[in-house]
């Protein structure tokens, strides 16, 4: 038997540390929590998506009565941003978190099935997608591929026929 071990690279920064452009978007995440649909659990989820050419989606977490319909807010951000803008790159995700039960004191991380989408489209444009994860303190947590987030990511080239 052999012990292997896998290293997780990720940064702690003031969000003041941050250039502009990164902390627009985290204020864009922040933005997006106002329409956040959260009846059930009262936790509300914004994600903005930064493309290479600039142009910016956010996304929030949409919820339903039949509990799994409901969807994340990164995947609603990142399915609408692969839906409007196929053909380009995904530089930078920010998200944000709040709650009207309970105080939020850390980084909210993004849930697995999110992860397994940013790695599928970091994938599709071979490029690694840089994730913000704000904290109220404002810090902010940055990881520079979901890689670093998700050990034993799912990856089957072999499944992908065109
Ligand atoms: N949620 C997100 O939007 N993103 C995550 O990464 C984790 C959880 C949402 C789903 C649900 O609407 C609420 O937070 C509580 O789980």
């Amino acid at each position: 038997m052999i012990k292997k071990e896998i290293i997780n690279t990720f940064f702690i920064a003031d969000l003041n540390e941050l250039k502009n452009e990164e902390i627009n978007l985290i204020n864009n995440a922040k933005s997006a929590l106002e329409s956040a649909y959260s009846s059930y659990s009262g936790f509300s989820v914004g994600a903005s998506v930064l493309l290479e050419s600039g142009d910016v989606v956010n996304g929030s977490n949409q919820e339903n009565v039949a509990y799994p319909s409901g969807l994340c807010a990164e995947r609603v951000a990142l399915f609408y941003t692969s839906s409007k803008y196929p053909n380009q790159k995904i530089k930078t995700i920010a998200i944000s978190a709040y709650s009207k039960n309970f105080e939020i004191k850390e980084y909210i991380s993004p849930c697995g099935g999110c992860r397994q989408v940013m790695a599928e489209y970091e994938e599709k444009q071979a490029q690694p997608i840089r994730i913000l994860l704000h904290s109220p303190n404002n810090k902010v947590l940055i990881a520079n591929s979901v890689e670093d987030l998700l050990p034993f990511i799912f990856r089957s080239p072999e499944l992908k026929k065109y």
